[in-house]
């Protein structure tokens, strides 16, 4: 069964492969690729996106701008992580061949939706979902599912106890959380599990095309920020963890239990509360994803670059 699948991004070195894994795998049926302000500028991830498009020669899926900052917060870029493009590490001259979208991501969303159901992979913030979500209610019915890169069940990335994608837009994620949509948070405690070791590079060096030599220079580039920032070994490959849950949910173990988006806290906002323990007695409303299946992983997003020529 193949899925039909929407990637909602903020491209990204991570996005990009998730991209990718998602354009190029048999299990699922990209239809949309939109964009939210997130990693850097929406501006920047849109034009990020039509780039990674265009490099892995893919014409007829549509690439939609999203939302250019929070619902109510002040936009906070990872230039740190992603540099200034948000896509550092190989230079590109003009533009990507691929086209902008006419319609605006909440265009592209509701069309879609409108016309057949959909699972929809989100791998930055939520602001254009939960938009979606409080826009068009009645459209929750034809998402299948949200799987979404973000949050953590121990720490944060970019605050104590948030990571960036929760952080960057809480009230989202909150919204998105609270809809009754089946929600699939593939957090930190996961996508550390995806690490971009040497021999994955190597694995992409040894594919040889132009496509898996730009795939290796973002790589590299996003080793280095995690070096330097974080004191990571090898980077984490964060969002195509979230693709890779629905090519084949055996590759990413999840168990229920319930999530809350904390909005409130003075040192905590964007912190995930997830309560693997039932300290709370909330009953189950998100699956949360634990354990990697890495060989698994690795094959399918090589398997894809390779595909992809
Ligand atoms: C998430 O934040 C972004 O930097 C990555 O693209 C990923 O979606 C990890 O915290
Ligand atoms: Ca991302």
């Amino acid at each position: 069964m193949v899925t039909p699948l929407i990637l909602d991004c903020d491209p990204g070195h991570d996005d990009a492969l998730a991209i990718l894994l998602a354009v190029a795998d048999p299990a699922v049926d990209l239809l949309a690729v939109t964009t939210v302000a997130g990693n850097q500028t929406v501006d920047k991830c849109t034009v990020n996106a039509r780039r990674v498009l265009s490099l892995a020669g893919v014409s007829e899926v549509p690439v939609a701008r999203g939302a250019d900052r929070p619902l109510v917060r002040r936009l906070r870029i990872a230039d740190d992580v992603h540099g200034t493009t948000g896509l550092d590490g190989p230079a590109f001259t003009g533009e990507p061949s691929v086209p902008e979208s006419p319609h605006s991501a909440h265009e592209l969303l509701v069309d879609v939706l409108r016309s057949r159901p959909a699972t929809i992979v989100a791998t930055g913030a939520l602001t254009n979902v939960a938009r979606l979500l409080a826009e068009e209610p009645s459209l929750a019915r034809n998402i299948t599912e949200i799987v979404w890169m973000g949050g953590s069940t121990d720490r944060g990335n970019i605050a104590p106890l948030a990571e960036a994608n929760a952080c960057v837009d809480p009230e989202a994620a909150d919204l998105v959380v609270r809809s009754g949509v089946p929600f699939t948070m593939c957090g930190l405690n996961v996508t550390h599990q995806a690490l971009v070791t040497d021999d994955v590079l190597a694995r992409l060096e040894r594919i040889g095309t132009p496509l898996a030599r730009v795939c290796g220079e973002w790589m590299t580039f996003f080793a280095s920020t995690y070096r330097d920032l974080f004191g990571f070994e090898a980077p984490p490959l964060h969002d195509p963890v979230a693709v890779a849950r629905v090519i084949d949910p055996a590759i990413v173990h999840c168990v229920e239990a319930n999530l809350v988006i904390e909005t409130k806290g003075e040192w905590t906002a964007g912190a995930t509360v997830v309560d693997l323990d039932g300290y709370t007695g909330r009953p189950p409303n998100a699956r949360i994803a634990l354990t990697l299946d890495r060989e698994a992983f690795w094959n399918r997003v090589v398997t894809a670059i390779t595909a992809l020529g």
